[in-house]
């Protein structure tokens, strides 16, 4: 598909009419249909109306795109309509967006775009190739001046996102530690940064033997991915940002093992991994001037013969001793060494990592919002806005000292797992707390619930692209300050 920015109505046989709830121009319909009259619509979140010219092949839909609130989700209402009818379209589609604020322009493009993502790649009678996919497919954004760099930015956000949605819904078969690795390894060579990948002999040399611990049950050895971008014309005042993922390409629970009904779905143990290399892929598309380091911590945590045990003690790329009470808690084990890595070897101003951590962030705050913790005040803030201007929200919970001793170990430095089924996100946050090294602007995302779940266009559970968007004005807020 390819969008052009127009600034003057063209023939088109599909024209798109997005308009907010009780906002709805009829004289513009009207003009479109060739129909006097009020049809009965009035632009709720996600209604659909189809209408027909009275004299033309044309076909008129309207869409609608909520309230002012539903702002941070309405390219989906874009999305859904696309997924809902494009398969009667053809050559091409027209959306006016002349009466629309500028983010409903990048909404349009976003979402339009969107409606490309197949989750079915897998099958061997591919009927979801359609018209949209192919590169004659054009979306014309009728605007009343040129908008090509806010409908650029809806196309590139959309590409950013369905790489990292692919990735997320890919079987663990498929997605290995390795996998990842060349995955970001040819984003990178695409989109000009850089990917350095520490292998296993590298991962023993440097000591990273949290992640190794994790790792060493399965046939698929872990890595660590390090991924750098530069803007041009970096100086001293180009705020530098630190991302950290959880890879954990499948998440058996190890030797503690997870009940199997819904173990499938543990393909997602790298929202995070994804939500990382998904912005700074949209970082180095867009040319954003930002100074990123991204820090992949890749495993399978696999049950096998060698698989670390309960009441292991492993040691950790901090030199700090590990006992292993839950083998079943390995992100915390593989973002501590993330995370030390990250401090120690490029001292970031600013240190966000995203993991699919707890199923306790879940229980908390079910699909709605991730978990936030950090204990800079000032970041907080920035972030729960983003969180709620993009819909991609995110919740803040402590990180008080008493959650400490829940990490007490008799033998070794300190435990992974409280052996208490008590604020599992908190205790887990807590733990990584110990691996940061005093950094002062860092946060921890607990993404469990919004990486990975229901969706509108799928019948089981699968990726969200969540944190992409988040992220992007996270960096934005930090261009800006
Ligand atoms: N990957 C899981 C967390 C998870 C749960 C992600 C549900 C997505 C949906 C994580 O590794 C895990 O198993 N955490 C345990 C920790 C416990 C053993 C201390 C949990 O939350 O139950
Ligand atoms: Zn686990
Ligand atoms: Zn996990």
């Amino acid at each position: 598909m390819i969008f052009k920015s127009i600034t003057s109505t063209q023939e088109s046989e599909i024209v798109i009419l997005p308009f907010l709830k009780n906002q709805v121009n009829f004289e513009l319909i009207s003009e479109n249909t060739g129909v006097k009259g009020k049809p009965d619509f009035e632009g709720s979140f996600k209604q659909i109306m189809s209408l027909y010219h009275v004299s033309s092949d044309r076909k008129v839909y309207l869409v609608g795109l909520g309230e002012d609130k539903d702002q941070g989700k309405a390219h989906d209402a874009f999305r859904w309509l696309a997924f809902k009818r494009k398969s009667a379209w053809k050559t091409n589609i027209q959306i006016d967006c002349r009466h629309l604020d500028n983010n409903y322009i990048t909404a349009a493009a976003l979402g339009i775009a969107l409606a490309d993502y197949r989750i079915g790649v897998y099958k061997t009678d591919d009927k979801e190739l359609d018209l949209l996919h192919t590169e004659a497919f054009e979306v014309s954004i009728l605007t009343k001046t040129d908008q090509s760099e806010l409908i650029n930015l809806g196309f590139e956000t959309a590409q950013a996102m369905m790489g990292i949605m692919a990735l997320v819904d890919a079987p663990g078969n498929i997605k290995t530690p390795t996998f990842l690795a060349e995955w970001a390894q040819s984003s990178a060579e695409i989109h000009g940064y850089s990917c350095d990948v520490l292998e296993y002999e590298e991962l023993v040399e440097e000591g990273l033997e949290a992640l190794m611990a994790v790792g060493q049950g399965s046939t698929h050895p872990p890595v660590l991915i390090k991924l750098e971008y530069k803007p041009e014309g970096q100086n001293s005042k180009t705020p530098k940002l630190g991302l950290v993922g959880k890879g954990i390409t499948f998440d058996t629970g190890g030797l503690s093992i997870k009940p199997s009904q819904n173990m499938h779905y543990m393909k997602s143990d790298m929202g995070g991994a994804a939500a990382v290399f998904g912005a700074i892929e949209l970082a180095a598309r867009l040319q954003l001037p930002i100074h990123l380091v991204g820090i992949v911590a890749s495993a399978e945590n696999a049950v096998d013969a060698n698989s670390v045990k309960p009441g292991d003690v492993i040691g950790s790329y901090s030199g700090k001793s590990i006992e292993v009470i839950d083998t079943d808690a390995e992100g915390r084990l593989v973002l501590a060494d993330a995370l030390s890595y990250m401090v120690r070897n490029y001292k970031p101003e600013y240190m966000i990592d995203l993991a699919t951590l707890t199923g306790s962030s879940v229980m908390t705050l079910g699909y709605s919002a991730g978990a936030m913790f950090t204990h800079d005040d000032t970041m907080s803030a920035a972030v729960s806005r983003v969180g709620e201007d993009t819909l991609e929200r995110v919740w803040r919970l402590p990180l008080y000292d008493e959650f400490k001793d829940d990490l007490h170990s008799d033998v070794a430095d300190l435990r992974n797992y409280s052996g208490k089924p008590l604020a599992g996100a908190i205790t887990a946050a807590k733990f990584l707390e110990a691996f940061i090294e005093d950094h002062e602007h860092w946060m921890h995302l607990d993404i469990a619930g919004v990486a990975f779940g229901d969706s509108a266009y799928s019948k089981m559970k699968s990726a969200s692209g969540y944190g992409v968007r988040l992220l992007h004005q996270v960096m934005m807020t930090l261009i800006e300050k």
